[in-house]
């Protein structure tokens, strides 16, 4: 059953985010990936190559993406799906007169995937991604299946990157779900991670090919350094708390400093926080 859509402070949420990328082998281990493995997902057809893009955010792997794949097919439609305006200006200044992507006509659509699907566009794309935003749609699985059997074209492929079942997130959600306030609001699937994905692509008998993306970060918890800011939005980002409304518990914080899953030296903690890529192929 689809969960009840509440606000959600976008704002806040980029701003943690990015700060977390900034910090991290994260946006490496995408890099890497993209360069390494988007070239084999599309083939020339003699008609623009057509990506969708959900949550594109501020665009820069997005971008990525397309680049690549004009390189190998020339002209491209790359239509990106994001409900967050700041976001959406911010990939728009990304990719405005940038010679590498001449061949590439971008639409911004700000609007959340789910009115974006209301909207009726009875379109189809070569290549669909979804990278680190299934957590925020209402219904995962029917999200999945409507954009596969009805947005990909056949012989398409369609990219999924959540967090890996065994990164600190996903401990820190999982164990503290009923302490965390957003976990029944803002995050409605904040506990969904790379074995939800995968379990649903198994269930659904979908042809997919799943990689880990190795990657790390380091924050001081309860930090009074000159990275005080920093690190309190790092904390909200691997918590999903919003420190700046809610109080985030104790126990999460001793959680993080002290959780299996990271290494402590002093008060800085390096959590691991690996990706799973999955790609799944139209047959
Ligand atoms: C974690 S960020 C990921 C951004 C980008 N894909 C990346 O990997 O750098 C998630 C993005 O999804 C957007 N988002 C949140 N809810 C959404 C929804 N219902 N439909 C589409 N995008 C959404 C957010 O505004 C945010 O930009």
């Amino acid at each position: 059953m689809p969960k009840k859509r509440v606000a959600i402070n976008l704002a806040r949420d980029s701003a943690c985010y990015y700060e977390y990328i900034g910090k991290s082998k994260e946006d490496k281990a995408v890099a890497d990936w993209i360069d390494a493995r988007v070239k084999g997902l599309v083939k020339p057809n003699g008609q623009p190559i057509r990506i969708l893009g959900i949550g594109s955010g501020n665009g820069v792997k997005d971008a990525r993406i397309a680049e690549k794949v004009s390189q190998k097919c020339g002209q491209v439609y790359n239509c990106s799906v994001e409900p967050d305006k700041n976001s959406v200006e911010e990939f728009q200044k990304l990719v405005v007169n940038k010679i590498e992507l001449a061949q590439v006509q971008f639409d911004f659509k700000t609007q959340t995937e789910e009115d974006y699907r209301k909207s009726g566009e009875a379109a189809k794309f070569d290549l669909i991604h979804m990278l680190m935003v299934l957590y925020a749609v209402d219904d995962i699985e029917s999200t999945i299946i409507d954009y596969y059997n009805n947005y990909l074209k056949p012989g398409g492929a369609m990219v999924i990157m959540m967090e890996h079942e065994q990164n600190i997130r996903s401990k820190v959600v999982e164990r503290y779900a009923p302490l965390l306030p957003k976990y029944e609001n803002a995050y409605m699937n904040g506990n969904a991670n790379g074995k939800t994905i995968e379990d649903i692509l198994k269930k659904r008998g979908f042809n997919y090919r799943r990689t880990t993306l190795p990657s790390t970060v380091s924050l001081h918890v309860g930090c009074d350094h000159e990275c005080g800011k920093s690190c309190g939005l790092l904390l909200d980002f691997i918590t999903g708390v919003d420190s700046t409304s809610e109080k985030t518990p104790d126990v999460v914080t001793e959680f993080v400093a002290k959780g299996k899953a990271s290494i402590q030296k002093g008060d800085k903690v390096t959590v691991n926080y690996d990706l799973a890529a999955f790609v799944i192929e139209s047959q």
